[in-house]
């Protein structure tokens, strides 16, 4: 490729624990990639739940720590024999995503169809397959199964339902809002229940749609508010998912507490299950696939821009309850 490499790039970092503000947009030597690494230049990053858990020092992190999970991009440079051709459009989950150009390695590298959109092909990356790989392996649904999902109108969320729908499953949504309801709705939840109702009511709205069983699986990105009444809600058997701490992490519970309805709990990570460089290609093909066949809507709550300030809004906006679907934004 005859892109010039610049010397020097921008990039989002933090230098230490704190609020929206530490965020800063600086200049920084562009990164080299290693033998089995490739250079990526950025086009769209996104915004996820999880860079304020790495802002907060909830996630530990090194200082200075470049922001960001996940993006598309053209790929510039790349090992010899590298089956993707540079300057082909990728995207990865590889992290250090606020930047002008990343490194990535080999492995988590996917080319994005020209046929999807790379704005799109940002939500494949942590949202995509985390929905993906939630309703595969941390509990593997079947058709007619019945599911909860939790913040059902964020970016994990809406992309979820969808899937779900795909795949034949059942799904009651929470959200905290009648507008996020209706948009989950409209999405193809079969129930939706505002959180800021009482638990006892929406316990009791959810053992009743279910015929008293409960459900077969709770995927939970909220943690620790919702934690307990994951318990009441889940049927004999059943699998609690918890994936998430967007109200705090879920408090710690004795085994004793699973043994009433012989339940399973399970704490996934995208990148603890997605690792190998087969899981990978796996994943990444299927989440292609289920988008085309199953027409899937990539909602953009915003586009912002690339800079400290529009960054720190972006985190206190997804922070604040008030966002549905992705983040975006745009660096070049
Ligand atoms: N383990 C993994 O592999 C993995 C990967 C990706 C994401 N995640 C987790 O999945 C969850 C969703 O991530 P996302 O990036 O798609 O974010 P998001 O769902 O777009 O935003 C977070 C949502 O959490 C809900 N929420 C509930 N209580 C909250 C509180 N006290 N403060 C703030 N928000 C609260 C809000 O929806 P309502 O207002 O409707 O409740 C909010 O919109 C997060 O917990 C994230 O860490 C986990």
């Amino acid at each position: 490729m005859s892109t010039q490499i610049p010397k020097t790039i921008k990039a989002i970092q933090v230098d230490k624990a704190g609020g929206p503000e530490v965020n800063v947009l600086r200049e920084i030597p562009t990164p080299s990639p290693g033998e089995n690494e490739v250079l990526i230049k950025v086009q769209w990053t996104g915004v996820n739940y999880i860079d304020n858990y790495f802002r907060t020092g909830l996630y530990p992190v090194t200082y200075p720590y470049t922001v960001g999970s996940d993006a598309v991009g053209t790929l510039i440079s790349a090992p010899k024999d590298y089956p993707i051709k540079e300057g082909s459009k990728v995207f990865t989950t590889a992290g250090k995503a606020f930047a002008e150009y990343l490194v990535a390695p080999t492995d988590r590298v996917a080319v994005l169809p020209d046929d999807i959109d790379p704005k799109d092909g940002v939500s494949l990356g942590v949202q995509g397959l985390t929905a993906l790989y939630l309703l595969k392996e941390s509990y593997q649904v079947k058709k007619g199964d019945w599911v909860l999902i939790r913040a059902a109108a964020g970016g994990v969320g809406l992309i979820f339902i969808q899937i779900a729908k795909y795949l034949g499953v059942n799904v009651i949504g929470t959200v905290s809002s009648e507008s996020k309801a209706e948009l989950v709705k409209k999405n193809g939840a079969d129930h939706v229940l505002l959180s800021t109702d009482s638990s006892e009511s929406n316990i009791k709205k959810i053992l009743d749609i279910t015929g008293g069983e409960g459900v077969h699986a709770v995927y939970d990105g909220v943690g620790k508010d919702t934690w307990d009444e994951n318990f009441e809600i889940i049927r004999r058997k059943g699998t609690i998912v918890t994936f998430g701490n967007a109200s705090g992490p879920p408090p710690a519970f004795s085994p004793l507490k699973l043994s009433a309805k012989a339940l399973k709990v399970t704490r996934p990570t995208l990148h603890a299950v997605v690792k190998t460089q087969e899981e990978w290609d796996e994943y990444t093909s299927e989440l292609i696939d289920i988008s085309k066949k199953g027409n899937i809507n990539y909602a953009v709550h915003k586009v912002y821009d690339f800079t400290a300030e529009d960054v720190a809004q972006a985190q206190r906006d997804i922070s604040g309850r008030g966002t549905t679907g992705k983040l975006l934004i745009k660096i070049d």
